[in-house]
């Protein structure tokens, strides 16, 4: 038997303002994407704002529906659609705000289980790491340097048999 550790980073910074201005503007950008929301099931609303290697900045947000699973998160809205009109473009940096119409989020939120997964297909593809920044209306911020980071054993293209 042999036993393997792994290790997870994420950088924490106390608040919004602390950080570098062009991460901060893409997290405005994900705030204000938020807005948007189609979610009157949660009254949760989640912004999200990918930048390309381009330079183009693709927003999203979570789409619910009646018939629950039929809905779709943030991130995942924001990465497919950024897949569909740049199919040959690395994401470099995903900033991800999430809000509540019920009370103010003090801490991030941290991607599900479906939108790490979809995530990690596009670090897989390009070959290259996505830098993922989380935050809610208030308080701390985390930056996590890869997808891997937050996905550890994902499963991946090569598992498929050719
Ligand atoms: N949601 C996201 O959009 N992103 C996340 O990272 C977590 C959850 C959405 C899905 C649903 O519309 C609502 O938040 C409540 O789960």
């Amino acid at each position: 038997m042999e036993k393997l550790n792994f290790t997870s980073e994420v950088m924490v910074f106390e608040s919004r303002f602390e950080l570098p201005k062009e991460i901060e503007e893409l997290l405005v950008m994900a705030s204000e994407a938020a807005k948007n929301a189609y979610s009157p099931y949660s009254h949760f609303k989640v912004g999200a704002a990918i930048l390309l290697n381009n330079g183009v900045i693709i927003t999203g947000n979570n789409q619910e529906n009646a018939a629950y699973p039929s809905g779709l998160c943030a991130e995942r809205t924001a990465a497919f659609y950024a897949s569909s009109q740049y199919p040959d473009v690395p994401f470099s940096r995903i900033a991800i705000s999430s809000h509540s119409a019920l009370k103010q989020t003090t801490e991030p939120v941290t991607p599900c289980g479906g939108c790490r997964q979809a995530l990690i297909e596009f670090e897989q593809k390009f070959n290259q790491k996505i830098e993922i920044i989380l935050s809610g209306d208030v308080g701390k911020v985390y930056i996590f340097k890869s997808v891997a980071d937050l996905l550890p054993f994902s499963f991946h293209s090569g598992y498929l048999p050719k």
